[in-house]
């Protein structure tokens, strides 16, 4: 069993990027179960409602960073832990990163407390490699606005920060990446969705985790 995470802005690709590497899992029968933060579990969807939702009153940024944790736990022990016990992959869209990147980057809230509550999160939990689709903010916000086009979608409470916001997010992103290169891969949101897909199995292959 293996826990891969996807990381990186929104509208970088994550979803079509962790649909590819499931088809690939199902042609080689490897169980997997795909999931998200915030949520996951029926209890961390309802956090997540109320993380991002924009009507009600909106969370502090230490209550922010509680709630996702709050989420968190819940997601390890009642779904995470159990499937990797299990033998299965668990594929996650978003994990402790996103935390460092959005709470400690983007809301400045102090690093070592975050990577503190996320160990306290998730048990000491940590994924066997966290790919980023790094992407520049105005693509990012380009590809959004697009998408709530299309669909009719709002922006969350999240998405509608500033781009200054989202740009401290990015870098606190590539600066994990950075920090722990055996552990990430980086790959460029811009390419195809194909590329993405062959650069990330060739990782997966050249460090063993898919065989
Ligand atoms: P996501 O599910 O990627 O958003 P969408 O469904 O719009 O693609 O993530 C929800 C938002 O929560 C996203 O803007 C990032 C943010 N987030 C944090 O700020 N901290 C966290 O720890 C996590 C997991 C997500």
């Amino acid at each position: 069993m293996k826990f891969i995470v996807f990381e990186g802005l929104d509208g970088s690709g994550k979803s079509s990027l962790m649909a590819a590497l499931e088809k690939e899992l199902q042609k080689r029968q490897i169980q997997f179960h795909h999931t998200r933060e915030p949520g996951g579990t029926r209890l961390s969807e309802e956090i997540r409602n109320m993380i991002l939702r924009k009507e009600g009153p909106a969370p502090t940024s230490r209550t922010e960073l509680l709630l996702y944790e709050a989420s968190r736990a819940q997601h390890v022990d009642e779904v995470i832990a159990p499937k990797l016990r299990a033998g299965q992959w668990v594929l996650c869209d978003r994990f402790t990163a996103s935390s460092v990147a959005f709470q400690g980057g983007g809301r400045e809230i102090k690093e070592s407390d975050v990577h503190a509550l996320n160990d306290f999160a998730t048990g000491g939990l940590k994924a066997d490699l966290t790919v980023l689709l790094d992407l520049s903010v105005e693509e990012s916000r380009r590809r959004r606005q697009g998408r709530g086009e299309a669909n009719g979608e709002s922006e969350d409470r999240i998405e509608s920060e500033a781009d200054s916001f989202h740009e401290k997010v990015r870098q606190s992103f590539l600066k994990q990446a950075r920090a722990d290169e055996k552990n990430w891969l980086v790959l460029d949101a811009k390419n195809t969705p194909d590329v993405l897909f062959q650069q990330l199995l060739q990782v997966l292959s050249e460090r063993k985790i898919l065989v």
